[in-house]
């Protein structure tokens, strides 16, 4: 099998665009699927700032990496979710890559750690507030992603996600017929009202083994397993069949999702209809200021309620 640019051996083969290449042609297919997805989106531009929320798995390292070495400005935050026998993995991952990588760009590295700022760690949180886990951990990031980047000036946050995440994503909305969810599905998410920042997603058009072998080629060190409260979910449930439907027909995944994209487009002119109606509905949370729906925001009433649980099982003196 030869690299279909420039005819030397190919190491990865890509039957979604029918084609096969080697190391450097394959690291360059990469980036310029970012490039595209940055323009085409209008993401941010070359003198924006950047905070990349990173996890030290491959995604996010990845997508770290791809943004320094094109030039932009861009930090990263991690937030230690305190999860016995992986957290301090993921954390080991995201510092060394911090070091050895970042630094020499000039970017730098924040670490929010549940355990010290929320008061206990995600799993001890979860059972007083009696919410799955993934529940918990998905407010609790939403909120610090979006405080770091508001309160620190950030022009725009962007995450790992790849097109397997939104696509199965997207595949769970249309089953449950989530119909606010699929109008919010997007790989850009204005900053549509005060205190919201704007949240981008420049892998949405590589899939997860494409973000793999880059890693892998690219010598980026993360972390292999998955997040041990994930088992079981949903997600990796339709990340499966979406896989079986790849294999038997390639491009399923991405005519999927960047089928409803366009579509999406033709329907609504999403920034500015999604910006007015936020803005009728959002205001600030009396709590933290952050924008809500309600008068306090599921982050604020999520931590009062653990404060309750928990002042209430301490024994009395
Ligand atoms: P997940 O929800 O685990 O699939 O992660 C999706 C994206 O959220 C990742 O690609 C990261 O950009 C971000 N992310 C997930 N976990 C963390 C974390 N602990 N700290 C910072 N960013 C994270
Ligand atoms: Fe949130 Fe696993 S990453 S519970
Ligand atoms: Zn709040």
């Amino acid at each position: 099998m030869n690299c279909t640019k420039c005819k030397t051996k190919a190491v990865i083969d890509l039957p979604r665009h029918n084609a096969a290449f080697c190391t450097p042609c394959f690291t360059t297919y990469v980036h310029e699927q970012v490039a595209y997805a940055i323009k085409h989106q209008r993401m941010f531009g070359p003198d924006d700032r950047i905070l990349v929320a990173v996890s030290g798995g491959k995604d996010s390292l990845a997508l770290w990496d791809i943004l320094l070495k094109r030039g932009y400005k861009a930090d990263a935050l991690y937030v230690d979710l305190g999860i016995p026998g992986y957290s301090a993995k993921s954390r080991a991952k995201v510092e060394r890559f911090a070091d050895t990588v970042a630094r020499p760009h000039g970017a730098t590295l924040q670490i929010h750690t549940v355990q010290e700022e929320e008061g206990a760690g995600i799993k001890e949180l979860s059972n007083l507030v009696h919410r799955p886990t993934c529940a918990t951990c998905g407010t609790i990031k939403r909120y610090q992603f979006n405080k770091a980047a508001v309160e620190q000036e950030y022009d725009v946050m962007a995450t790992g996600h790849n097109l397997d995440d939104e696509a199965s994503r997207l595949l769970g909305n249309v089953l449950h017929w989530q119909d606010e969810y699929l109008d919010k599905q997007s790989p850009i998410l204005p900053a549509s009202v005060e205190g919201f920042a704007k949240k981008v997603k420049p892998l949405y058009r590589l899939s997860e083994r494409e973000l793999a072998a880059y890693a892998l080629l690219n010598k980026i060190d993360y972390i292999v397993e998955e997040c041990p409260m994930a088992k079981g979910s949903k997600m990796l449930l339709y990340k499966e069949v979406l896989n079986r439907l790849e294999t038997e027909s390639p491009g399923t995944k991405h005519r999927f999702y960047w089928g409803f994209l366009e579509k999406q487009t033709q329907a609504q002119p999403a920034a500015t209809s999604m910006a007015e109606k936020d803005q009728a509905l959002l205001h600030p949370c009396k709590t933290c200021g952050q924008p809500t729906t309600g008068e306090i925001c599921s982050y604020c009433k999520m931590m009062a309620r653990a404060r309750l649980s928990s002042s209430s099982a301490r024994p009395t003196s």
